[in-house]
């Protein structure tokens, strides 16, 4: 049987997909990238946006008119969306053989092999305030342990889980319903799959949580804290990258910054959501700090780490969101210096708290020029502190051809290809090297620099 996965959605389903593929290739499937030539459709999907949901559902309906022609078709919808939507999903949309929730992904293969034989196939994790599911939970942590280092895209890089789930319930967030309860994995676990990763070739290792720097296990009496596990990870022999996303503004404690400053590795990169530099706005989304608290992080993050780089996300269009709110959000973006900053139109999710009891009352068009105003605030903000970088000699890990390496004044040869690296901070650098540079690391001096790039050569 063929399949073909489709992944929507955040570096967390990334990395859940991976799995999938390694686990349901063990168990003798093969995974295609044709749709037309697969018998299973997989989609893992997100919850986080109606517009990452919307495209599921346009997805279902093509499938729907292709399963007249091909009733054996398999169609199966995997992640947060399966848990979101739960029993009703096939009720509502009968073409959909497989629900299959973020924590059953285990199972997916027995799923499958069920429905080939006409039963169906729905698997939900416990709502929040049911008790847990042990013996999933266990054969989720064996996905993760057991994965096959090679299924993954990057021969270079690669994602490690250290904790599932969320308990912060941010007002206008679905995660915490979807992914449930915060859990922390157990650190020895997390050391030995680092390891087998770097031994297969990996030099850049992503560590992965909803609120990573929360990371914290207890043994005893022992208490293991973020900074203890990147000081565990750190001297892993060959490791030469250790980062880590997405890290929540509450969470960021002295020890990690010092951590990050004294570990060589470690990358000196913080994506740490702001979502609004308004008090109001953090207030009504549950927060739990205010404007100041993050300036103060700011502050502490530039003395701490020398060259630390900053990434944001914004929402904007959250309801009661009046122009001075915006206006601090902007303030916030100027003033942090940020590389890049992701901002999202408000987006109210079924279930939540802000859909409960906030009307969702900003226009889309004021969330459209809101918006574009942050980008605009951001383009300016990143063109300055990407121009700062003319001049200087970065380190880069090449990653492949650039995606206009074929659009070049000279046609791409091996010997010298436009190709695209990152740097530790996570920018972007564009170069001409021979091809055979991807996945090794290079010294690259910036001759130029836009609002989301830098140039240089190699040296
Ligand atoms: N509407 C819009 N953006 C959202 N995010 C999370 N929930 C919503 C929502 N309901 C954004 C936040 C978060 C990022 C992953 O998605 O900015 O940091
Ligand atoms: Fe959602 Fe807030 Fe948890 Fe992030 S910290 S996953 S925004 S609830």
């Amino acid at each position: 049987m063929k399949i073909y996965l489709e992944t929507m959605g955040c570096q967390m389903n990334r990395l859940d997909s991976e799995l999938i593929v390694g686990s349901l290739r063990a168990s003798g499937y093969e995974l295609t990238d044709d749709r037309q030539a697969a018998d299973v459709l997989l989609y893992n999907t997100c919850s986080v946006r109606l517009h990452a949901e919307e495209k599921v559902y346009s997805r279902i309906g093509a499938d729907a008119k292709q399963k007249q022609d091909k009733p054996d078709l398999i169609v199966g919808v995997l992640g947060c969306m399966a848990q979101r939507e739960g029993e009703d999903f096939q009720k509502r949309y009968p073409q959909v053989d497989i629900v299959c929730a973020p924590g059953q992904l285990h199972a997916l293969g027995e799923m499958i092999a069920d429905v080939a034989t006409g039963a169906s196939a729905v698997a939900l994790d416990p709502s929040r305030g049911e008790s847990p599911d042990s013996a999933a939970e266990k054969a989720m942590d064996l996905l993760d342990t057991n994965r096959d280092p090679s299924a993954g895209k990057s021969p270079s890089k690669a994602y490690v889980r250290v904790m599932r789930g969320c308990d912060n319930f941010c007002t206008y967030c679905i995660v915490p319903y979807v992914r449930g309860p915060e859990r922390s994995r157990e650190p020895n676990q997390i050391a030995e799959e680092v390891k087998r990763l770097v031994d297969s070739g990996r030099t850049e290792i992503t560590l992965l949580g909803q609120t990573v720097n929360r990371y914290r296990h207890s043994s005893g009496e022992q208490n293991f804290r973020f900074s203890d596990l990147l000081e565990k990870l750190s001297p892993t022999p060959g490791l030469r990258r250790l980062r880590f996303v997405t890290s929540h503004p509450l969470d960021f404690t002295d020890d990690i910054l010092q951590a990050m400053a004294g570990l060589d590795n470690v990358c000196e990169y913080i994506h740490c959501p702001a979502q609004s530099g308004s008090d109001a706005m953090l207030k009504k989304m549950n927060r739990k700090y205010t404007r100041s608290e993050y300036d103060d992080l700011v502050d502490r993050a530039r003395e701490i780490v020398p060259g630390v780089v900053l990434a944001g996300d914004f929402i904007v269009g959250f309801p009661g969101e009046t122009e001075a709110d915006h206006e601090a959000s902007a303030e916030l973006i100027r003033q942090s210096g940020y590389k890049n900053s992701f901002v999202f139109k408000y987006s109210p999710r079924p279930g939540t708290l802000a859909a409960k009891k906030f009307e969702d009352d900003i226009p889309d068009a004021t969330k459209k020029r809101r918006n574009n105003e942050l980008l605009a605030v951001q383009a300016e903000v990143g063109l300055a502190h990407n121009k700062a970088h003319i001049g200087k000699t970065v380190e880069v890990l090449t990653e492949g051809p650039s995606p206009r390496a074929d659009k070049q004044p000279v046609p791409p040869t091996p010997e010298c290809t436009q190709m695209l690296g990152r740097t530790a901070g996570d920018h972007i650098v564009v170069f001409d090297a021979p091809q055979s540079l991807a996945n090794q690391y290079a010294n690259i001096k910036i001759t130029d620099a836009t609002g989301l790039t830098l140039f240089g050569q190699l040296i």
